[in-house]
């Protein structure tokens, strides 16, 4: 398999393997690791402050001089009204009872005490530290942010889980879409956070391909060499992949963590709000099936707010049932490898079965 193409020239990579962007899991040594193979790792920055995403960019630029992409979360922070405040009052409540009745005490800031960031923040730490791709998901960026990235000669990658959000990201210029499937580990990149496009990896490539003109990554159940190979028939020039660097070497998971995912069956897989607020796959378990049920599920950022200390609590003490663990639909070994060593057999198997 040739693996130069649209993407590699700009990219400046010379295999069009993506180290998918996992805020919680991707850790500098993943994204260099990655780079130094000569793919393209990917440093989730979520919602983190202008200094943390100076600190982690620059400890990714530490360890490798290859280029990486950084990513963020480009969504609208919804108001908080008296409604919201009311709402989250209630949601408060009853995950602070939840927890104590499960042994994990938990105190939940008030609402007014949230520090919420917006990714213009996070901007200003990207063109200060002179980032040249940018990957972005939960919608499009608005267009002076556009201009202004351009105008630093930063690529943009967005991310659309539908035709018509393909279709927006194009119209405004942005230069590679990452076309995410319903199968994908983690959070959807739709645009909205509520009836959220639910379409398979297979039509959604397929039909994305036909419609723009703009170099396609596919993100979504990639996990050997068959899968990418479908990706690149159905017209994707890069492949990302997420759920089969989980339980690498350089994956921030804990070995706690890393061990629920390597006893993962089919049925375990979900596609949930109760963590975050937006629809993410992953790991069902005690907490998904009581707030899936309840009425205290809050609009992103708030719900994942919200969650937040139950995640550290249940992470301190090892309790998987209230913790998310994310991932996608296509069960693998999860292998504890080094990331380069793990994408090197993935270059391997495809070269020597399609080449
Ligand atoms: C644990 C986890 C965290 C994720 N965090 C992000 C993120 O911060 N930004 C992003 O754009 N996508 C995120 N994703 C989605 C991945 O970038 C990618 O689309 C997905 O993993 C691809 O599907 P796969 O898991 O089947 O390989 C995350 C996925 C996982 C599994």
């Amino acid at each position: 398999m040739n693996w130069q193409n649209d993407l590699t020239r700009i990219l400046k990579i010379d295999y069009p393997i993506i180290q998918a962007p996992m805020f919680g899991v991707t850790t500098p040594e993943m994204v260099a690791v990655t780079s130094n193979a000569n793919c393209l790792g990917s440093l989730a920055l979520a919602d983190l402050n202008t200094e943390k995403c100076i600190e982690v960019i620059r400890a990714a630029k530490h360890l490798t001089n290859k280029p990486f992409a950084v990513n963020f979360f480009a969504h609208s922070i919804p108001e908080i009204t008296e409604a919201l405040k009311g709402k989250y009052d209630k949601a408060k409540f009853f995950v602070e009872r939840l927890a104590k009745q499960n042994n994990l005490e938990i105190e939940i800031p008030s609402i007014d005490d949230l520090k919420i960031n917006s990714y213009h923040q996070q901007i200003d730490a990207i063109i200060s530290e002179n980032c040249k791709i940018l990957s972005f998901t939960f919608g499009n960026l608005d267009k002076q942010s556009i201009d202004r990235l351009k105008s630093n000669g930063t690529l943009l990658i967005g991310t659309c889980t539908s035709v018509n959000e393909a279709l927006i990201l194009e119209q405004s210029g942005i230069d590679v879409i990452c076309v995410q499937g319903l199968e994908a580990g983690g959070h959807r990149g739709s645009f909205g956070s509520e009836d959220i496009p639910k379409i398979g990896g297979l039509s959604l490539l397929a039909q994305v391909s036909e419609t723009v003109n703009v170099p396609l990554i596919y993100a979504g159940g990639i996990f050997n060499a068959k899968t990418l190979v479908a990706s690149k028939t159905l017209g994707a020039s890069g492949f990302q992949i997420g759920s089969l660097l989980l339980g690498s070497a350089e994956s921030a998971l804990e070995a706690f963590q890393k061990e629920r995912l390597r006893k993962v069956k089919e049925t375990d897989i979900v596609l949930t709000k109760s963590f975050s607020g937006r629809f993410a796959r992953g790991i069902k378990n005690t907490f998904i099936d009581i707030m899936e049920t309840s009425e205290f599920i809050l609009p992103f950022p708030y719900q994942n707010k919200l969650t937040f200390e139950l995640r550290k609590i249940a992470k301190i003490n090892q309790n998987t049932e209230f913790l998310n663990i994310w991932a996608g639909q296509s069960i693998n070994e999860y292998s504890g490898k080094s990331t380069a060593d793990i994408i090197r057999s993935l270059i391997i198997e495809t070269e020597n079965n399609y080449c």
